[in-house]
């Protein structure tokens, strides 16, 4: 392990070095520690795009979660395991062409957002990209520096939106993600309707959100994408 990024009481980046098989922009590996006799592993979506080293990935403390209580303790040096093979659907392969791209996250479900933000492909391929990032509190709004850095390259184009679910900001909606897309309150934030004429939106994280998200979504025509029938909804759940 390289390094870990604390930032915030709950949340961490640990940052590795590992010989890994290429990725999509979007995947998740298996990371693991040895604890005691017990091997744990979980996976973690990649937050680096594929060409970026160190691999980078950003993940939540749990009230007794086996791995991520130990994840916190590592110290630069110590061992981590990676898969290498990488796995997952959240690509942008698998997202139909349209004009929008909506992508929804709750807590460290920004991590493969990010990755697919990274390289250069969404940009080429969309007309506008909406990232939200919903969070309990303003402090979890983690990486500043890399969304102000795709407001700076592709303003315009990039639109980024917080959710602050659990105290009052002066720049975050204050609400759920099924909500504020019922009351339309992310379209007009963003400027764009979601239709599913224009519209491609991928999903992930909290199963929840998840699974309320598609219903409001299917109730204004918005179908799952699958290989044969190509849809408009692209998901992926955290549990
Ligand atoms: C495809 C996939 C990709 C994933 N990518 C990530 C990632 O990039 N970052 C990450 O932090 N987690 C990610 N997870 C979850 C991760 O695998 C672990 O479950 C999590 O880190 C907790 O591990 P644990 O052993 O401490 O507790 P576990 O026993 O694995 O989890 C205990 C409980 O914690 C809650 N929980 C788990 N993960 C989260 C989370 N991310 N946010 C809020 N609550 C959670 C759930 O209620 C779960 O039942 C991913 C899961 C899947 C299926
Ligand atoms: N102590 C507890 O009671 C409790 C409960 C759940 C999770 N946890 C733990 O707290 C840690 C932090 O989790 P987190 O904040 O990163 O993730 P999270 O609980 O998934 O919350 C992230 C965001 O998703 C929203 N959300 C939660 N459930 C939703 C749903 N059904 N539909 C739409 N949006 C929903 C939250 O809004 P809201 O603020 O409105 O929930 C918040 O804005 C995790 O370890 C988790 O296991 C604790």
């Amino acid at each position: 392990m390289q390094a870990l990024r604390q930032w915030t009481e709950k949340l961490y980046s640990v940052l590795v070095e590992a010989d890994v098989t290429p990725f999509t922009a979007g995947q998740f590996t298996k990371v693991g520690l040895q604890i005691g006799e017990e091997f744990i592993e979980r996976p973690y979506s990649y937050v680096n795009a594929p060409d970026e080293t160190p691999l980078e990935f950003y993940f939540v403390t749990v009230p007794d979660g086996p791995l991520t209580n130990h994840m916190t303790q590592l110290q630069a040096g110590d061992p981590i395991w990676v898969m290498r093979k990488p796995s997952g659907f959240l690509t942008l392969n698998e997202v139909p062409d349209s004009k929008h791209l909506w992508m929804l996250s709750t807590g460290t479900a920004i991590g493969p957002f990010l990755s697919i933000l990274k390289t250069g492909d969404p940009w080429k391929r969309f007309e506008h990209i909406v990232l939200v990032h919903a969070v309990r509190m303003a402090s979890e709004l983690s990486f500043a520096e890399t969304i102000q850095s795709f407001k700076e390259r592709y303003p315009g184009q990039f639109h980024y939106i917080p959710i602050v679910s659990r105290e009052d900001t002066d720049f975050a909606i204050r609400a759920r993600i099924p909500a504020a897309l019922s009351d339309q309150r992310l379209e007009a934030r963003a400027g764009l309707e979601i239709n599913s004429a224009d519209s491609q939106i991928m999903i992930c994280g909290n199963p929840d959100m998840v699974k309320d998200t598609q219903s409001v979504l299917q109730d204004r025509g918005l179908e799952r994408n699958k290989r044969r029938t190509p849809g408009h909804v692209t998901v992926e759940n955290y549990w």
